[in-house]
C-alpha cells in the first residue's frame, strides 16, 4: 500500500510540474460548441491520454497498474446513465470532486484508493466523455477476460471506430514532402556523383555535402530536417532515445512487410515528424559489407572522415536510419 502511495504521489508530482505549459494549449480551444463532434473527441483523446493515462493506461499489466482502465469505467458508468448527456454529466460529478461514496467503482477504491484529488477543467473532462462515449478506447488486453470473470458474459464495448483526423494527415503529408525533396536532392546529387566519378568521389560528396545539404532543405522548408541513425556514420547523426525506439518500430514493419507509417507527434504549434530510411542495392556501396559490397579501399577512406562508423553491414530493404523533422504548423 505504502508502495502504491508513493508512486502516486511521484506521479503526481510530475503530472502538476508539467501540468503549467499544458494548460495554455487547451484554452486556445476556445468554445467547444464551435468544435465538430469528431474535433471534440480529438481533443478528448489527447488529453485523455495525456492526463488519465497517467493512472488509467490501457497498456498497464493487470498487476502493475495503479487504476481501473478507462474501457472499465466507461463499462460501468454505461450501465446507470444510458444517454450520452447523464454519461458526460456523471464523469464530471465524479472527477470534479473525487470521493468514497461517489465512487462507483468500489472494487477499484478497495485496491487503488479512491482517486486523488486534482483540478480539471470541466471542459477537458467533458470533451474526454465525449470522445470515450462516441468512440471504441482501448482495451487492456486482460480486460475480456477479466469481465467475463468478474460479472459473467462477453463484453462488447459500445461506439465507432477511431480513426486519425485529417489533420494529423495534413501534417505527416507536409513531413513527407519535406523528407522526399531532401531524399530527390541528396539522391541525385549522390546518383550524379557515383556515376560521374565513381564511389570514392561520391563519398567526398556526401562527407562535405550531405549535412549542409540537408541544412540549405531545411531554410528553404523552414524545418530542422535530420537523417538520423542508431548505428550512425557521422556522429552528427546519432538518434535519440526516442528516435531509436521508433526506427525500432519502422524495421519491425518493414521486417513483417507492412508499409511503414509516418509516425507525426504535436505539441502546440510544433510537428514531430518520423519516416524510415530503407536501404536499395545502391546504399551498400557504402553501407554494406567490407571487403563484399563495399571495397577495402572505400572503407579506407570512410574510416578516414569517420573513424567511429558504426553504418556498415547493412542489406537490402533494412532501416538505414529515419527522418526526424521538426517544422511549425500554422496555428
Ligand atoms: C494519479 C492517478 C489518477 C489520475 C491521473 C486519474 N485518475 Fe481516475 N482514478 C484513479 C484511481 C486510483 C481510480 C479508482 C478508484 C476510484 O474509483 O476512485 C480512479 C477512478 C476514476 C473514475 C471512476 C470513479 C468511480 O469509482 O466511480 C473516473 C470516472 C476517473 N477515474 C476519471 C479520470 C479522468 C477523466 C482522468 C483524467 C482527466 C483521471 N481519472 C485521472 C486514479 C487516477
Ligand atoms: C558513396 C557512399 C555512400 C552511398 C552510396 C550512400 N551513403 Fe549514406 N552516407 C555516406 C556518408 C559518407 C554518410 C555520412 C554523411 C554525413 O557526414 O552527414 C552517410 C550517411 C547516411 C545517413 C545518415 C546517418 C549516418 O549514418 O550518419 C543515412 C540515413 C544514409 N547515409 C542512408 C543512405 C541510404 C539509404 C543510401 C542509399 C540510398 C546511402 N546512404 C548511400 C555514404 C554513402
Amino acid at each position: 500500500m505504502k508502495k502504491i502511495i508513493l508512486s502516486l504521489a511521484s506521479v503526481l508530482f510530475v503530472f502538476t510540474a508539467c501540468k503549467k505549459n499544458k494548460e495554455g494549449t487547451y484554452e486556445k480551444t476556445g468554445k467547444q460548441q464551435e468544435l465538430t463532434s469528431k474535433e471534440l473527441a480529438q481533443k478528448g483523446k489527447k488529453a485523455m491520454e495525456n492526463k488519465c493515462y497517467l493512472c488509467h493506461n490501457p497498456s498497464s499489466s493487470e498487476k502493475n497498474r495503479v487504476g481501473p482502465p478507462m474501457a472499465a469505467i466507461k463499462a460501468r458508468y454505461l450501465k446507470n446513465n444510458s444517454s450520452k448527456e447523464e454519461f458526460i454529466e456523471s464523469i464530471w460529478h465524479f472527477v470534479e470532486k473525487p470521493t468514497k461514496e461517489k465512487a462507483k467503482l468500489k472494487g477499484a477504491v478497495k485496491r487503488f484508493g479512491v482517486m486523488p484529488y486534482q483540478k480539471y477543467s470541466q471542459e477537458e473532462i467533458e470533451a474526454i466523455a465525449h470522445f470515450m462515449y462516441e468512440y471504441k478506447i482501448e482495451e487492456p488486453e486482460w480486460f475480456n477476460q477479466h469481465w467475463e470473470e468478474n460479472h459473467g458474459g462477453n463484453y462488447k464495448q459500445i461506439g465507432k471506430e477511431w480513426s486519425e483526423d485529417k489533420h494529423e494527415k495534413d501534417l505527416a503529408s507536409i513531413g513527407l514532402d519535406y523528407a522526399k525533396s531532401t531524399k530527390a536532392q541528396l539522391g541525385k546529387n549522390l546518383m550524379g556523383a557515383m556515376q560521374s566519378e565513381g564511389v570514392i568521389h561520391a563519398l567526398e560528396f556526401c562527407n562535405v555535402r550531405a549535412m549542409p545539404l540537408t541544412d540549405s532543405m531545411a531554410t528553404v522548408h523552414n524545418a530542422n530536417i535530420k537523417r538520423v541513425s542508431d548505428r550512425n556514420r557521422n556522429p552528427n547523426n546519432k538518434a535519440s532515445e526516442k528516435e531509436k525506439e521508433y526506427l525500432q518500430e519502422f524495421s519491425q514493419q518493414i521486417q513483417e512487410g507492412k508499409e511503414p507509417q509516418p509516425i507525426v507527434e504535436k505539441n502546440g504549434n510544433q510537428a514531430n515528424f518520423y519516416y524510415p530510411i530503407v536501404t536499395n542495392d545502391m546504399c551498400l556501396k557504402c553501407h554494406g559489407e567490407v571487403g563484399q559490397e563495399i571495397q577495402q579501399e572505400t572503407y579506407n577512406k570512410i574510416l578516414k572522415f569517420y573513424p567511429e562508423d558504426k553504418a556498415i553491414g547493412y542489406d537490402v530493404n533494412e532501416v538505414r536510419g529515419i527522418w526526424s523533422i521538426e517544422f511549425k504548423t500554422n496555428e
